[in-house]
């Protein structure tokens, strides 16, 4: 079948399926799995030119010294020019995940014993990075407004009352797709420096955005710079988490005097690797990201139809970034519709309430495929919810 996609890119399934990662292997042959937050497409030629001559080069050692490598210097020119968030290198730290970041950063930064506000529904593995640094996540759920998701700041505003001591934002909102504006980010600013609480930003899906405007968390004011830390890599973007490299910006002296004090334990397990192919992705890789951002665009856009073909037009909201749809199937009244989705349909669908209790009845749907795909499974879907109700 041919289709009309703005963006071509020469793959398809049989190759992201020969990559043996994490995005083909859970399930038979029989499953279309759309969970993993990996894509379907290629990965950038210049991410792999420099990939094959590290690999020449058998750069397989420890990793250069944060002191000795270009890398901060070169995170920070792409977080300024890219992402809208004026940074030194000084301030950028690596890391081999955000998620280790995220649990040296509760542990570093915050109030001790303090609990983590977590705005919900977010990404699942937030908890787990909450729970290694020994504190509670107090779940915020969002609130659903007529043109989107919103914080609920009464709920952020008494959770920090009762002595939480930062607020865990992802940022734009992984599974929902929203990208919070500067006037919503100043809101949450103004009520955190007012409980001298702190926001632990995760921007790490900020460059696959279907929209110019993007506002970091830390640019909305001097307030929100002294008491926010952002995470970010080009790991999601450019589609090589495996590469095992992230970034955290600490614009705070105080914060990154704390950070460089860390043990090597606690910051190690950076690839080599890694760090060459995101460099070569900030300095080389913008134009395949506009490439691949066009190619999401059309999917995103094709879910739509195919969704509503399928009889289920209002559960799905198209995201303003991230290849994820979060998919409203409570008028089904089931108790998990993943589950009837994976049983009767053959489509892997990640289970709302992984990503917190505000997810019950909605599922995750990675669109980040071939179209070929999208159409297959949507077919199975509407198979698979062929005589529930439609409430
Ligand atoms: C919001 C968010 N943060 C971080 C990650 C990746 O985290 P890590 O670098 O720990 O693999 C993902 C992956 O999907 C994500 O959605």
């Amino acid at each position: 079948m041919t289709h009309a996609h703005a963006a071509k890119f020469d793959w398809d399934v049989t190759r992201s399926r020969a990559r043996r990662t994490k995005r083909w292997s859970v399930y038979g042959d029989d499953v279309l799995d759309l969970t993993v937050a990996e894509m379907d497409l290629p990965i950038a030629d210049p991410i792999m030119a420099v990939l094959k001559e590290a690999v020449e080069r058998q750069s397989f050692g420890y990793p250069v010294p944060r002191a000795r490598s270009p890398l901060p210097e070169i995170a920070a020119r792409w977080l300024t020019e890219h992402h809208g968030l004026a940074t030194e290198p000084a301030a950028v730290h690596l890391l081999p995940e955000l998620m280790s970041g995220i649990t040296n950063a509760v542990r570093l930064f915050t109030r001790p014993g303090s609990a983590v506000v977590v705005p919900t529904p977010t990404y699942r593995s937030f908890f787990g990075a909450i729970e290694l640094a020994g504190r509670e996540a107090v779940q915020a759920p969002l609130v659903r407004a007529e043109d989107g998701y919103r914080l609920d700041y009464d709920r952020i505003d008494a959770a920090l009352a009762a002595g939480a001591g930062s607020v865990l934002l992802c940022h734009p909102a992984n599974p929902v797709g929203r990208i919070y504006r500067p006037e919503e980010l100043r809101q949450l600013a103004g009520l955190v420096t007012r409980h001298g609480a702190r926001v632990i930003s995760d921007e790490i899906h900020a460059p696959l955005r279907y929209q110019e405007d993007f506002t970091p968390y830390a640019s909305v004011g001097d307030e929100a710079r002294e008491h926010a830390v952002t995470l970010f890599s080009a790991t999601k973007a450019w589609n090589i988490p495996g590469l095992r490299c992230g970034f955290i910006a600490l614009p705070n002296a105080a914060d990154q005097a704390l950070w460089a004090a860390l043990p090597a334990a606690a910051t190690g397990g950076i690839s080599p690797l890694g760090m060459v192919a995101s460099a070569a992705a900030f300095q080389h890789g913008k134009p395949w990201l506009d490439q691949a951002v066009g190619y999401l665009a059309a999917n995103r856009a094709l879910l739509g139809r195919l969704l509503a073909d399928a009889g289920l037009p209002d559960v799905y909201t198209p995201p303003e970034a991230t290849y994820l749809a979060w998919l409203d199937l409570r008028g089904l009244g089931l108790p998990d519709p993943s589950v009837r989705l994976l049983e009767h349909g053959g489509v892997a669908t990640t289970a709302g309430p992984d990503h917190g209790q505000a997810g019950t009845g909605f599922v995750r749907l990675n669109f980040a495929t071939q179209p070929d795909v999208l159409e297959e499974a949507a077919t199975r879907i509407t198979k698979a919810v062929a005589g529930l109700p439609r409430a």
